[in-house]
């Protein structure tokens, strides 16, 4: 019960409900004085838990967003529009624009909640644990609160479309949130390919991050594997693994960026959406080249069989395997 209770206080409930199971499981508490020893363990951990102040843990950060409404305007990408026009036009075509949607506006997640070991009975009820998925497709979810992702999964599961239009990987999320590894991001600054003292009142300052043009910075999300830190862990995208592990060791030496933006162009191909068009780029991607050979096989005297032998050479000249996930 000590721990129930702790574990309410401390958002590392899974290190502790570990270790409620390992005493269980190692019959310490058969043994009078042991479990003593660990109840009284386990209640200075309580008292840790509420003594320290709740930020020791990581938990509620005052910023923290506790609306649905506020993180889509926190992280709404119009206001860049009015000065980045083409940017933002080949953004909004692309697959990141619509990132809790996949095929003609399907909208996924709604399937995940209603069954399976994501599925939640009441989504008013629902928490971020129900949203390992937005690791990747929504990041900023990991800086609101519960009740936000309560809110996301009401306006999933009765199918919102408009709502959900507007929560995407947008300029922010990779020019700020995803744009650095070896600091926080900075709050107020954009991140891009050189440092510029002017900007806009809302975002003054534009800092160097070369870490931007890095297929890491892609990887973060492109995925190497299964995604094990969570209680319900998830495998979607691997594709960054097969460019690591296949492409580089082969003598590959371009980036994502080099052949998915080229000259930065945001739009980010392919478009499944796009019928015609992604199919066209998958012919060229992966080109095949058949060669025959005819003949006459000729077993006995008057007998004469029609034979070819057919050779199929397909080349990837994709950067990793295709399909991914
Ligand atoms: C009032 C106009 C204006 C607005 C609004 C604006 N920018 Fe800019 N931005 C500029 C100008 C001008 C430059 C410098 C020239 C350039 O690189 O296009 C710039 C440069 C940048 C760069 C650096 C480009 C590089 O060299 O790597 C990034 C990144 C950027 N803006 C992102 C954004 C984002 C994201 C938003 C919305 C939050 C935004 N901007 C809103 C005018 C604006
Ligand atoms: C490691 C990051 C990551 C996680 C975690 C993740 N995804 Fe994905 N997902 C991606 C990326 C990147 C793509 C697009 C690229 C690709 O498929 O290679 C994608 C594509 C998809 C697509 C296809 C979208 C389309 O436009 O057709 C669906 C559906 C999807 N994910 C559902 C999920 C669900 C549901 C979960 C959680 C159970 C999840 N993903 C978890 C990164 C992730
Ligand atoms: C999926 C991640 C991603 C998203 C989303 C994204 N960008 Fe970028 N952006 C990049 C990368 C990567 C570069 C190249 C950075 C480099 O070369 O250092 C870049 C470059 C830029 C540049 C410099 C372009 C130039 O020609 O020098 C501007 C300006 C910019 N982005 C603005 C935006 C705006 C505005 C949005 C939203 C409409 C946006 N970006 C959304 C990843 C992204
Ligand atoms: C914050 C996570 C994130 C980052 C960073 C990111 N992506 Fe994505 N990307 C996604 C997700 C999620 C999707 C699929 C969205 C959907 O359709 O549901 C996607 C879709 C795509 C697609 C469209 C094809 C497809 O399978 O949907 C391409 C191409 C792509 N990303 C390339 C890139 C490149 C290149 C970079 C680096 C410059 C990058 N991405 C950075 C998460 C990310
Ligand atoms: C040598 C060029 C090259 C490199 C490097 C490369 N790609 Fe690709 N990628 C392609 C081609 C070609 C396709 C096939 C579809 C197309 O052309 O639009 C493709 C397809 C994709 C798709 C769609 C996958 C699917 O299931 O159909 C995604 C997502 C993607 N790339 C992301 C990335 C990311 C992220 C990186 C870096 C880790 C990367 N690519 C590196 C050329 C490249």
């Amino acid at each position: 019960m000590i721990v129930d209770v702790c574990e309410r206080f401390n958002p590392h409930r899974i290190a502790i409900r570990a270790l409620r199971k390992e005493l269980r499981r190692s019959g310490v508490f058969e043994n009078p004085l042991m479990k003593t020893l660990c109840m009284g363990s386990i209640l200075l951990l309580f008292l840790a838990c509420i003594a320290l102040p709740s930020h020791t843990f990581g938990a509620q950060d005052e910023n923290r967003i506790t609306a649905l409404r506020e993180l889509i305007e926190k992280y709404d990408s119009s206001g860049c529009r009015e000065c980045h026009q083409d940017i933002y036009d080949q953004w909004q075509g692309s697959h990141h624009a619509r990132s809790l949607m996949g095929l003609n506006g399907w909208v996924f997640m709604s399937k995940y909640l209603k069954e399976g070991v994501l599925a939640t009975p009441n989504p008013a009820k629902a928490t971020k644990a129900n949203f390992p998925c937005a690791k990747c497709h929504l990041p900023q979810l990991f800086e609101a609160s519960d009740a936000v992702a309560a809110e996301l999964a009401e306006a999933i599961v009765r199918d919102d479309k408009e709502t959900i239009s507007q929560l995407n990987i947008g300029c922010l999320v990779c020019h700020n949130s995803k744009a650095v590894i070896h600091s926080h991001p900075e709050k107020g600054v954009l991140y891009g390919s050189s440092d510029l003292g002017e900007h806009t009142e809302d975002y003054p300052a534009i800092k160097k991050s070369p870490f931007m043009k890095s297929p890491l910075f892609c990887g973060q999300c492109h995925g190497l594997g299964p995604n094990l830190e969570f209680e319900t862990p998830v495998q979607c995208a691997t594709l960054y693994g097969s460019y690591l592990h296949a492409y580089i060791p082969s003598g590959g030496s371009q980036s994502c960026q080099d052949c998915h933006m080229p000259e930065r162009n945001h739009a980010c191909p392919p478009d499944f959406n796009n019928r015609e068009e992604t199919s066209a780029r998958l012919k060229a991607a992966l080109p095949m080249e058949v060669r025959f050979l005819n003949y006459t096989f000729h077993p006995k005297e008057g007998e004469l069989i029609p034979m070819v032998v057919v050779e199929t050479r397909i080349t990837n000249k994709a950067g990793h395997r295709i399909p991914d996930g």
